[in-house]
């Protein structure tokens, strides 16, 4: 997701109370009194957390987004619902291990992650080997990985990169019907392609 740039994201982001702009300072305390960390990388505007966030306000969401622009709109969303237990990184997954102690997190969703479809950019993938391994280190026993997209090449490689972790593939479809029974939200690219008539293709992978 771009945007075009606006000058007053920086100061914005660093006065902001809920940008964690030291992420580091929280390693091993992100969950406080909350029941689950959940972390979303690539969270765009947001709009996917706030509702979730909104619907569970007893467990922790944090979003990761590295566009500054992106961040910032997002948090001025942030200000009017006023959701306490939804934290913002903006930065990138790169550097994720700095941030959590290995199993601190309950689960790790990613959203119509950016698909990086040339080979040549396979390692900038969310579900490449430079990424997966870190995030299962990062997950607890038990723990989730959902993943939503568009792109069926990217769906492909990530069902096939996934089987050589210790993970137990607890959910697929290729036609994703958003349901209210599931704890799952809209995002906004979801609805762009939903508008389209696009089909959505979603797994859930628990970490064995
Ligand atoms: C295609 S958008 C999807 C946004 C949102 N998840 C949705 O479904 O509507 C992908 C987002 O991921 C962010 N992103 C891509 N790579 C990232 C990375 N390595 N770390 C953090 N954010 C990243 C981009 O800046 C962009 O905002």
């Amino acid at each position: 997701m771009r945007m075009r740039n606006k000058p007053w994201a920086n100061d914005f982001l660093n006065q902001h109370p809920k940008a964690t702009t030291n992420p580091i300072d929280l390693k091993g305390s992100w969950k406080a009194s909350y029941s689950k960390v959940i972390l979303e990388i690539g969270s765009g505007k947001g709009g996917y957390l706030f509702d979730l966030a909104t619907l569970h306000q007893n467990q922790r969401y944090i979003a990761l987004e590295k566009d500054r622009n992106v961040s910032a709109t997002a948090l001025r969303h942030h200000d009017v619902l006023g959701l306490e237990n939804l934290l913002w990184i903006n930065n990138g997954a790169e550097s994720i291990q700095t941030w959590f102690e290995k199993g601190e997190l309950d689960e790790i969703h990613l959203n119509f992650s950016d698909p990086w479809p040339k080979k040549h950019h396979e390692k900038r993938r969310l579900t490449s080997k430079t990424f997966m391994p870190i995030f299962i280190d990062l997950l607890r026993p038990e723990g989730l990985i959902k993943f939503k997209t568009d792109n069926q090449k990217l769906f492909e490689y990530t069902i096939l990169q996934m089987q050589v972790y210790p993970l137990e593939m607890t959910f697929f479809s290729v036609n994703y019907i958003h349901s209210l029974e599931e704890e799952d939200a809209y995002t906004e690219y979801e609805m762009k392609f939903n508008a389209l008539n696009q089909p959505i293709y979603r797994a859930v992978w628990r970490k064995k």
